[in-house]
Order: structure tokens, then sequence, then C-alpha cells
């Protein structure tokens, strides 16, 4: 490897560089995430980060360093570390919340509670920093005066390693904690320096777990789950991938579950197995099979 890296913007300048193209594609492979050609500069930007830590001078070595041993599997995660984007903050759709707590969980409680078993199973995938699933630990501490014999267990992934990192440590600046009312940041929350750090009754039930969405073993373990939370993630698919990680959720959810995905997202043309619900300002999925389903079905 040559130790002075020089970066050239040509590479994503006319036809796009091969060797870009080539990592494009693996990328695509590995994780679903796609980078049309509009996207490639930001790509090669990611791409010249790692170059520069590694000091390697061309798209070709960097290449070789994803693909053959000793440094694939490593240099592979820390480029997805780099590639994805993981905008996020506590209560981000508060319409979303609303329909958990006041129509969804009484449902899902009535359909669960002649089982010997009283558990609740919440999916938060693609979690990024933490904020979305210890929002629903919250959510569920708020509820747990009514159904006190349950149990909830929140599962929370994300392909990101650092972003886990960051999660596990559950600390938070006030940019994520912004839409915390006072109440709850008194109920839930901690200080350390500047910062707000989540308490361990709410981080207790909360589990996080490197998963790859497009690792078709790893996705199909993620069984019987009653709400699986995917919001703003799908966005970075293409139409196939997209389509391969919804046909898990349906297998990966109850009968009488419900599957979030982002406001602005929708499985219009990409499965025809789910239906649609509408809430007061959100919506939901449901399997076609769900008997019971709250909210307006469309
Ligand atoms: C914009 S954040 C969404 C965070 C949260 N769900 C929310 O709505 O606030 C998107 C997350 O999806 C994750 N992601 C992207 N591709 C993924 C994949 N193939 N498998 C798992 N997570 C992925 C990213 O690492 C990032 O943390």
């Amino acid at each position: 490897m040559s130790a002075a890296p020089v970066y050239s913007l040509s590479a994503v300048d006319g036809p796009p560089d091969p060797e870009l193209v080539r990592i494009r594609d693996l990328i695509y492979q590995v994780a679903g995430i796609f980078h049309p050609d509009t996207k490639l500069r930001l790509l090669f930007d990611r791409c010249a980060r790692r170059m520069k830590e590694l000091k390697v001078s061309s798209l070709r070595e960097y290449f070789t360093c994803l693909t053959l041993e000793p440094t694939r599997q490593t240099e592979l995660i820390a480029l997805l570390n780099e590639i994805t984007i993981g905008e996020t903050c506590f209560f981000r759709c508060q319409p979303q919340l609303d329909a958990v707590r006041q129509i969804i969980l009484p449902k899902i409680v009535a359909a669960k509670a002649r089982l010997p078993i009283r558990r609740l199973r919440i999916w938060s995938a693609g979690c990024s920093t933490g904020e979305e699933p210890y929002t629903l630990s919250m959510l569920m501490q708020e509820e747990s005066q009514q159904p006190h014999d349950w149990t909830t267990e929140i599962f929370a992934t994300d392909l990101n390693e650092r972003s886990l990192a960051h999660a596990r440590n559950a600390t938070y600046s006030a940019y994520s904690t912004r839409h915390v009312t006072p109440l709850y940041q008194q109920r839930y929350f901690g200080p350390v320096g500047e910062e707000l750090q989540v308490q361990p009754m709410v981080r207790k039930c909360v589990s996080f777990t490197r998963l790859n969405l497009s690792d078709d073993d790893r996705m199909t373990s993620m069984k019987a789950m009653d709400l699986i939370f995917c919001c703003n993630v799908l966005i970075y698919f293409d139409l196939t991938s997209k389509r391969r990680v919804i046909e898990h959720f349906y297998k990966n959810l109850l009968p009488h579950g419900y599957l979030f995905l982002g406001q602005t997202e929708s499985l219009y043309h990409v499965n025809d197995q789910f239906r649609l619900i509408h809430f007061p300002g959100a919506t939901a999925y449901v399997r076609n099979d769900h008997s019971e389903a709250g909210g307006q079905g469309s």
C-alpha cells in the first residue's frame, strides 16, 4: 500500500470510476443500500475518509481492502459505519406513539390475554443511536401500571456499530432530547455533565444487537413480534432489497401485530400481503390475515 494518499474528484466527474461502481455494487450486495449515480460523490467522500485512515491512494487498492482477507470483514464494517445515516431523536413521531398507547396496546393485550406467558415483543429495526427503542421503553413504562404482570422485550438492531455503542451508553445531547417533556426528563433521565442519560429502568428491557436487514439468516431468527418499527431506514434501499426485507417482516410479525414505517414511507407496489391502517396523524400496516385491526383500514 502506498503511503501518500491522493484523492482525485475526477473519480466522480464524468463517467463513474469503474472501481467506485464496484464498491457501490458491493455495498448494495452486502447491505441492500443503493447509491444511484447522483449519490456516487457522497459514496466517494465516505470511501476517501477510509482511504485516508488506511493510507491507501487508489479506489482499486481500497476495493482490495474491502474484498480480500485479512482486512475484508473489518473494513466493510468500517465503511458501512461511514455510509449509514443515523438521523433520529426521542419522540420523533408522537402520533405513532399515541396510536400505540391508546389503540394498539389494548388490542394486543386483549389478543394475548389468554396465553400462559404475558410478554410483548417489540423490534426497532434500524434503531440508530437508540432514541427510538428508548422512547418505546418509556411508553411501556407509562403503561406498566395497567398490565403489571406483562414483560416487555425491545429488540433494537442496526448495522452501524458506532451508533450501537452510543445507544448502549445511553447518553444524549439536548438536541436529541428536544422533544422530551420536562415530566419525562425528570422521570426517565438523569444528568451526566451537560447531557442526559437514560435511567436503568428504561434501559433494562432494551437489548442492542448488530443486525443487517439484508442478512436473510439473521432476519429469519427475529420471530413472533407484536410490533415492528422500521422507520426511515428503507428509504436507502432499492425496490428489490426493500421487498426482501418486507417479506421477512411479514413472517416476523404475529398475525395481530403492527408494522410502522417512517411517515413518508409506504408499501405501495412493494408488498401486497399487508394492509394500511389509519390512526389520527399516523399510519401502520397489518398483515392481511390480521383479524382485529384498530383504526380505519383502507
Ligand atoms: C435515519 S436512521 C433511522 C433511525 C430511527 N429508526 C428513526 O426513525 O428515528 C436509519 C438507520 O438505518 C440503519 N440501516 C441502514 N441500512 C441498514 C441495514 N441494511 N441493516 C440495518 N440497519 C440499517 C442506519 O445505520 C441508520 O442507523
